[in-house]
């Protein structure tokens, strides 16, 4: 039965979708279909298979089987359909740095049409396409190089191309997991107006339950590359029952904020004109606020700057690290927030990738006889889905490479260890085992300083937290009864 037997047609239709990388079946049955002008949440854990479906479903790659029906084209089931009724905004976005906004937004259509538009032409269609999503982006900004925009902006740079190409159906894998929660709400009123004005169905990914209910009518759940809910209401669904569905339920568990154990040792101590902040051994100090403020005390913190006003002392620790590479011989690990950019090593094997600081440290410069032991002690420890250690981190999803970055400290005696948003983009069970991770870790004696938007984390997870205004500056310690929400909200007033 084809959907056209359907009164109201689906706008996609796959049934039993295959796809194997080598002897590996990513996607082992995969059934999903999408209706107009729905808001449908695509769910599952690190390694699921969402982006793999997705990459299927825009024609990025081939299936290995399955059935697959655009509805307003008929009966298309051959290997790479590359339907032009559907757009991406890739999990890490997919844009020419050094092109303007204009040029980013049109190039693809060039292309598409065989036929180039005259400049003015161009700049008619995105600053059509871009004003119905940002007004001043799309009267100010169509010249300007894609990096001078802030994410949020570059995303809408991605959505105007996507809706310039007259898509259907837009797919956003994992939107906003760089996004603040401002942007996010930004964003989410956007989608909402795309599908009331213009009838377009949106099919977006995400681990978070709340902006899941907040944007969705409707899910679908994957696990281990399969469809284990099609098409069920959200409604009808309780948080237990999703996250049972994506076999997390280890996660189901939440842990309250418990008070540690009075804490000994030398401590940290942190210095910013007036202020004096000490940090213990085996203590959790949480960053909130807007990131400016945070930014400047964590490039101090792992060597990346020489100016700024913050300093540190700590005995066998320099005022300020000269660089990097002395922070983290001296003990002081980082996890970059900036994953693509500043944290996976994207041309070396996973191992080279996961024994990298303790390279550093050992100052080594080839792979040891016992890495080939190590490393993979390492990835079970964080239930890394991964294929063999010489793979590239391209072959993992998402939240798996995030998981690589925390494992390079763990194999480390690491006495300060500075974390930007160790959870970004990984499922709610692996979220679970990550802040386990870090309290074993403070356990033992290391000192974490943790910047997160997610106020909530900050609460459950840290001793004290210091709050940032939006102009970056201190405006508060927090501990105790004082650290909560609320207080966070009206501190940083950045609510999230
Ligand atoms: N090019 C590739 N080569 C080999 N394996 C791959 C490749 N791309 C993806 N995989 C594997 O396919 C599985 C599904 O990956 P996919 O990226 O679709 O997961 P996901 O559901 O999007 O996860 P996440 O929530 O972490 O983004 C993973 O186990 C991954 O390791
Ligand atoms: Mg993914």
């Amino acid at each position: 039965m084809t959907p056209f037997d359907f009164p109201n047609a689906p706008l996609l239709s796959a049934r039993g979708l295959v796809k194997c990388y080598g002897a590996t079946a990513v996607l082992q049955g995969v059934d999903f279909e999408v209706a107009p002008g729905e808001i449908h949440a695509l769910l599952g854990g690190n390694g699921a298979g969402k982006s793999t479906l997705i990459r299927i479903l825009s024609g990025h790659a081939d299936r290995d089987g399955g059935e697959l029906v655009y509805g307003r084209r008929s009966g298309q089931t051959t290997a790479r359909a590359a339907p032009c009724n559907v757009a991406v905004v890739h999990q890490e976005l997919a844009l020419l740095p050094q092109l303007s906004v204009m040029e980013n937004i049109v190039l693809p259509l060039r292309r598409k049409g065989g036929r180039l538009f005259d400049r003015r032409q161009a700049a008619a269609v995105a600053r059509a396409a871009l004003s119905q999503l940002d007004e001043s982006l799309a009267r100010h900004a169509l010249g300007r190089p894609v990096n001078e925009l802030s994410l949020h902006q570059g995303q809408l740079v991605e959505l105007a191309r996507a809706l310039a190409s007259g898509a259907d159906i837009l797919f956003l894998d994992e939107p906003t997991t760089n996004l603040s929660a401002s942007e996010t709400e930004r964003l989410f009123a956007v989608l909402r107006r795309l599908v009331r004005e213009h009838g377009v169905s949106i099919v977006f990914v995400s681990h978070r339950m709340k902006e899941i209910r907040q944007l969705a009518d409707v899910c679908t759940i994957l696990r281990d590359g399969r469809t284990v809910a099609n098409r069920e209401a959200l409604d009808d669904l309780s948080d237990a029952a999703i996250v049972e569905r994506m076999g997390q339920l280890r996660a189901v568990a939440v842990a309250s904020r418990t008070e540690r154990p009075v804490q000994t040792g030398t401590p940290l101590v942190l210095e910013h004109g007036d202020l004096r902040l000490s940090v213990t051994p085996g203590s959790i100090l949480g960053l909130a606020g807007s990131p400016a403020g945070p930014a400047a005390l964590i490039a101090m913190l792992i060597g990346a700057s020489r100016g700024g006003d913050w300093r540190q002392r700590l005995p066998g620790w320099p005022a300020r690290f000269t660089s990097p590479a002395q922070a983290v011989r001296l003990g002081a690990g980082f996890v970059s927030g900036d994953r693509a950019a500043k944290g996976i090593l994207a041309t070396l094997p996973i191992i080279d990738n996961v024994m990298a600081s303790r390279r550093v440290v050992q100052r080594q410069l080839w792979a040891g006889r016992h890495e080939r032991r190590d490393c993979p002690e390492l990835l079970r420890t964080l239930q890394v889905k991964a294929g063999a250690l010489h793979d590239l981190p391209a072959t993992l999803s998402g939240g798996n490479q995030q998981k690589l970055l925390l494992a390079r400290w763990l194999a480390l005696p690491t006495r300060l260890l500075v974390l930007e948003e160790p959870t970004r983009g990984v499922d709610i069970g692996t979220k679970r085992d990550i802040y386990r991770l870090i309290r074993e870790l403070a356990e033992r004696g290391t000192m974490i300083i943790w910047w997160s938007s997610e106020n909530a984390e900050l609460v459950e997870l840290c001793d004290r937290v210091l709050a940032f205004d939006t102009g970056g500056r201190c405006v508060g310690l927090l501990e105790h009864e004082d650290l909560n929400e609320d207080r966070l909200t009206a501190l940083t007033g950045v609510a999230a």
